[in-house]
């Protein structure tokens, strides 16, 4: 027995010489260790010796596992250091001479005024929903009285996909249909007004300059109920464009056609520069010219499945589409569109939310 012991504790130690990672260590404890392993072979035949000398035997088996065992936890802890060594040594690698700048992103001027818009009409009680940028025609055009050939087809010219049917949508009118039969039970069930602004990304087929983009924001707003009148529209344009500019806004309708309107409407504010006077900013005109909207076209709303055939009246509402790249150029005095899209992070960081 002692000779075997002997033999082994050489083997043990020899290889545990060898040993560089841990989980060949793990190998060598169960050549050992284990319950087919060396150590357990002992064992076995501790019971083959004669009685007298079985319990030196044994004594010498239970310190030599005993010295197996402290040298592999000795070796465990060995390897364990190194391995953190290594990985201290590769991973704490920085650039002190890196600049570091500002750590912090900031908004898009574009996302400050929608996020503004977004709180006031929410304050209003407004819903606030999201749309798709790729619609399809019915959506952009027919549901909205613009069958098919109509001229009025010709201010709006999209990007068309190859897939039938599919186009960039290039205003957020286009969701007035969607807004109108998501909502339209509760109007009619429970008598709860349609109220909902529509923020989204629309796309030109425009030539660019410092006042024209091909991919531009409006934010669509609507309000359908019984008795909703042309004053409704005013009140909430008016308050809602005080609370944007921070100060009392003056504002006048001119006609303006729209097919999805009727009467349609341009809303002008009065200049926030001369107060009315006349200046280069609103062209001497003391007005500028903001929101185009008006009160939803009788077809509109039956495609909308709002009003029957038989009582085409019973519901009115209005509808504007606010233009949100030209509100940000004018309460940031940004004076090229182009700003906006070009990424320049140097004019993009400027602007803080109040
Ligand atoms: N969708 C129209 C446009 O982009 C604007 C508009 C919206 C006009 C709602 C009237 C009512 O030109």
């Amino acid at each position: 027995m002692k000779d075997k012991i002997e033999a082994l504790r050489s083997k043990f130690s020899s290889e545990l010489k060898t040993v560089a990672d841990l989980s060949s260590l793990e190998e060598l404890r169960q050549t050992f260790m284990s319950k087919k392993g060396a150590i357990q072979d002992l064992m076995k035949e501790l019971g083959k010796i004669p009685n007298d000398q079985k319990k030196d035997a044994g004594q010498m088996i239970n310190s030599f596992k005993q010295e197996v065992n402290e040298h592999f936890e000795a070796r465990k802890k060995e390897l364990e250091e190194l391995a953190l060594k290594a990985l201290l040594d590769h991973t704490e690698s920085y650039d002190d001479s890196m600049p570091t700048g500002n750590p912090c992103g900031s908004y898009h001027p574009i996302t400050l005024i929608q996020r503004e818009l977004e709180d006031i009409f929410e304050s209003m009680g407004f819903d606030v929903e999201d749309y798709n940028e790729i619609v399809d025609d019915y959506n952009c055009f027919e549901a909205l009285n613009i069958p098919k050939f109509h001229p009025a087809r010709d201010m709006q010219d999209t990007y068309y996909l190859t897939t039938p049917n599919q186009l960039l949508k290039s205003h957020t009118s286009a969701a007035q249909n969607t807004i109108m039969r998501k909502y339209g039970d509760k109007l009619k069930k429970y008598g709860r007004p349609i109220r909902a602004v529509f923020p989204g990304r629309c796309f030109r087929n425009e030539a660019i300059d410092a006042c024209h983009e091909n991919t531009f924001f409006q934010m669509e707003g609507v309000m359908i109920d019984k008795d909703i009148s042309i004053s409704n529209l005013i009140y909430f344009m008016k308050t809602m464009l005080s609370e944007v500019f921070e100060r009392d806004v003056t504002v006048r309708l001119r006609p303006g056609f729209f097919p999805f309107v009727e009467p349609g409407f341009e809303l002008d504010i009065q200049c926030l520069i001369c107060g009315g006077d006349g200046c280069p900013s609103c062209k001497n005109s003391g007005w500028l010219e903001l929101c185009p909207c008006g009160m939803i076209h009788p077809n509109v709303l039956k495609h909308g499945g709002i009003n029957s055939e038989e009582d085409p009246f019973e519901y009115t509402g209005f509808a504007f589409g606010l233009g949100l790249t030209r509100l940000a150029m004018m309460k940031y005095g940004v004076g090229d569109i182009r700003v906006f899209n070009d990424g320049d992070l140097s004019a993009l960081s400027q602007f803080v939310s109040r």
